[in-house]
């Protein structure tokens, strides 16, 4: 039977499939594995079961000499150095399309919590600061007639579009640098001049650091709303804390963060940021799929046979 290095614990059917084929080692503890132990335990496996949290350098795929598969328990992959994977001779899998509607519902989600100051608001009942029902109390902004600008015409940039007109508003794309722009394809200054919301949705490649940054800032509108649900260092976070602060832009919501779990202080001061943990997939139905999908990748590749969602 082959071993499998399970850095997380799954839901149970998912689990209880992966013991049928395999030797399960389960990582169970309170955070990642640290990079050490995840080395020592890889030794005599021939899968690693990844969350986005474990950080599969070329060394951690030496300490796995048998390894035949990685099997990333996310759509991104920005934590595993997939070349050098490739070049060992080992598979790289993800979880594509299970998770686009609940990451495009989430990226909604922040997209009014920010346009609407919820979150702001919800500081503001709690501390008991609130005095009561005024006409021109806490206002936001509405989203009909408005533009949405969406950088990365993937498949939960799409999602995310498709729900726009349900709100009245009016999406447009980044265009793909050298590629003729469609109709609905701006490129990105065009995107970021013009748009009231910008929502980001490409993956984390080393073209993508700080694709908006301050300079990026400079040239969206002072009403406009940043929202990023995709990874962290592709905004600078820094850069984003100024704006705000300047007003330069009038809010953002982040669901990722360039050094996680850690978020740059200025933020917490700042009344105009949402800040949520990572949370776009998390759904008990999306993480239950994700994994099940992953299960069913490394399982794939142990039996001999073609993954099912390959990199
Ligand atoms: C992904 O799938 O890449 C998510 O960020 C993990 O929650």
């Amino acid at each position: 039977m082959s071993s499998v290095l399970l850095t997380r614990r799954i839901p149970a059917s998912a689990f209880s499939r992966l013991q049928e084929h395999c030797t399960v080692d389960l990582h169970d503890g309170p955070g990642p594995l640290p990079p050490d132990e995840l080395k020592r335990r890889l030794a005599g496996k021939q899968a690693l079961i990844s969350v986005v949290t474990d950080k599969v350098t070329p060394d951690v795929l030496d300490a796995g000499p048998e390894l035949k598969v990685v099997s990333n328990i996310a759509v991104g992959y920005d934590n595993i150095d997939v070349a050098a994977a490739k070049a060992r001779g080992i598979i790289v899998t993800n979880t594509p399309d299970v998770l686009t509607e609940a990451v495009a519902e989430f990226t909604w989600g922040l997209i009014f919590s920010a346009s609407r100051r919820i979150t702001e608001g919800d500081r503001l009942v709690r501390g008991g600061r609130w005095k009561g029902w005024a006409l021109d109390f806490m206002l936001g902004t509405e989203m009909g007639g408005k533009q949405l600008g969406i950088i990365g015409r993937g498949r939960i940039g799409e999602a995310v579009a498709a729900k726009a007109p349900a709100f009245g508003m009016r999406a447009v794309f980044a265009a793909r640098a050298g590629r003729k722009p469609k109709a609905d394809e701006r490129s990105l200054d065009e995107l970021l001049v013009s748009s009231d919301v910008v929502t980001i949705h490409v993956p984390m490649t080393p073209a993508n650091r700080h694709l908006i940054d301050r300079k990026a800032f400079a040239r969206m509108k002072r009403t406009a709303i940043l929202v990023n649900t995709a990874r962290g260092p592709v905004v600078d976070e820094e850069g984003l804390a100024w704006a705000l602060k300047e007003r330069l832009i009038s809010a953002a919501a982040l669901d990722v963060y360039e050094r996680e779990p850690e978020v740059v202080p200025a933020l917490f001061e700042l009344e105009n940021v949402v800040l949520a943990p990572h949370l776009g997939s998390a759904t008990r139905e999306t993480r239950t799929a994700m994994a099940d999908l992953a299960v069913r990748n490394a399982i794939a590749v142990l039996e001999g046979g073609p993954p099912i969602t390959p990199l």
